[in-house]
């Protein structure tokens, strides 16, 4: 009897994105549709002009968070996502700007529902921690970021 994959084992969740080529391919609609649309307009801002290196970082950075090869890491270093993103003021609107454009980038890729499901929940995990970080700015840097 064949048991539905439990995606937050080992690297089954990085092979259910398809690896790294399935990955890039998200990256890049996620990106793009950022780029393309009015309503990501503020988020679209706060990145550099060329999405080039942030492609490759987010690729490289999911891979490793799905249970895959840690590139991020082997090729840019430690980071901490929400204290590193605490350097701009994202809030919850920004927040589900992204999260939007995320969503419908997953829409595109061919990726079973309940992956899809399962991976933009995930993804709101850090997303609320990143609007946590910046809400805290200001304030006593906290430990455990
Ligand atoms: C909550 C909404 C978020 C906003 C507004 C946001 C915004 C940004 C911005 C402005 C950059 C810099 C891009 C550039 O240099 O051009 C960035 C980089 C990055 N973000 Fe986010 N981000 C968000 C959520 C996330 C989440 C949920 C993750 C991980 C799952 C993530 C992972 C990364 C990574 C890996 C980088 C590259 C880091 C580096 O340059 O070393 N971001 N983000």
């Amino acid at each position: 009897m064949s048991h539905p994959p439990i995606y937050g084992v080992g690297d089954a969740s990085y092979r259910a994105a398809g690896g790294i080529d399935g990955l890039r391919r998200l990256v890049d609609d996620f990106y793009r549709l950022m780029d393309e649309q009015p309503e990501a307009a503020d988020l679209r801002r706060l990145h550099g002009e060329s999405l080039q290196l942030a492609r490759d970082k987010l690729s490289c950075f999911l891979s490793g968070w799905l249970g895959g090869p840690r590139l991020f890491s082997e090729k840019y270093g430690a980071i901490a996502i929400p204290a590193f993103h605490a350097q701009w003021p994202i809030d919850e609107r920004l927040s589900e700007i992204w999260l939007n454009c995320m969503a419908q980038a997953i829409a595109l890729q061919p990726y079973p529902a309940d992956f899809a499901d399962y991976l933009l929940s995930q993804l709101r995990v850090p997303a609320h921690r990143i609007v946590q970080a910046c809400g805290n700015r200001h304030g006593i840097a906290r430990p455990g970021y």
